[in-house]
């Protein structure tokens, strides 16, 4: 219904200048006769009086208009608190929010990898820090760094994690995926949660991520969201909105074999947009 919205907005201010065409003319009348019909079948005129509601309708109600208000809520928290940098005060409750909301997608893409009892593990784009606090639940004596070039994420996933800085094996650094202050072949494993969306180059990016993993290291990229047909409007739009990078499976199998990684592995999650894409180097 949008698109047509937006058409019929375009042929209005051409009309208010009278530059519409008989073609276009007879294009504006069927839009807003199939604007009409679309507006008809909604049937808003059935709706039965609020006081007739049976209990189970009025819980039918209350429940959806909670729902709708947590949506528009987590919505607002996510504009003010700007995803490809969060920023301030806004951007830590988006952090917050954000430690809980992609729990489960984390747990499930870590899931894929089989750590050793003493794994350097690198997080870029580190966030809120519930990355790290889950990864030292599962690389017991592991060591662990952290990066992320909004100083609000350094210091949000500092002050999640202050006991394993404290217990010397977290370290947290304000850098950029494109330029890391670390030798070559460093990590063992490195992830990235719901952040490459952002990253300025993705190619060049990669090879930086290549170069700091140790060889047969594993790289795991996860995303809530990959490119492919069915996507929801509402998902489309935020994409937009946020300015993301959105690959489908060929784009990412694309850049992790120019990037050089061997024995590429994509998992999803049945019934999610979930995708986790895995890669050990060479
Ligand atoms: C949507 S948040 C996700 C945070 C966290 N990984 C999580 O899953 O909750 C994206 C994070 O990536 C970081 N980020 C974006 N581009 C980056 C870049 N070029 N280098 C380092 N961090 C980056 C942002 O600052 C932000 O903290």
């Amino acid at each position: 219904m949008n698109k047509k919205v937006s058409k019929l907005k375009t042929l209005k201010q051409k009309q208010a200048k009278s530059q519409l065409s008989d073609r276009e003319k007879s294009v504006q009348q069927d839009l807003k006769a199939q604007l009409q019909k679309q507006i008809d079948a909604l049937n808003f005129g059935n709706l039965k009086p609020e006081e007739t509601y049976t209990e189970a309708e009025k819980k039918h109600v209350a429940d959806l208009t909670e729902k709708l208000k947590k949506e528009y809520s987590e919505q607002q928290i996510t504009e003010a608190g700007r995803p490809n940098h969060p920023t301030g005060e806004a951007g830590r409750a988006m952090l917050e929010r954000m430690n809980d909301s992609h729990g489960p997608m984390t747990q499930w893409a870590l899931s894929h990898l089989q750590f050793g009892e003493k794994d350097r593990v690198l997080d870029i784009g580190c966030g809120g820090g519930a990355c790290i606090a889950r990864l030292s639940t599962m690389v017991k004596d592991g060591t662990f760094v952290g990066i992320d070039y909004a100083k609000t994420s350094v210091e949000a996933t500092r002050q999640f994690n202050q006991a394993l800085i404290d217990a010397g094996k977290l370290e947290v650094i304000e850098a950029s995926v494109s330029d890391m202050p670390f030798a070559d072949d460093t990590f063992d494993k490195i992830v990235t949660v719901e952040s490459y969306y952002f990253w300025p180059d993705f190619e060049t990016d990669m090879q930086e991520v290549y170069r700091v993993l140790k060889p047969s290291g594993h790289f795991l990229l996860i995303a809530e969201v990959y490119d492919h047909v069915g996507l929801p409007q509402s998902v489309l739009d935020n994409i937009q909105a946020y300015e993301m990078r959105n690959l489908d499976l060929d784009g990412f199998i694309d850049v992790f074999e120019k990037t050089g990684f061997a024995d590429i592995a994509i998992h999803v999650k049945p019934g999610e947009r979930w995708i986790a894409v895995e890669g050990i180097k060479a």
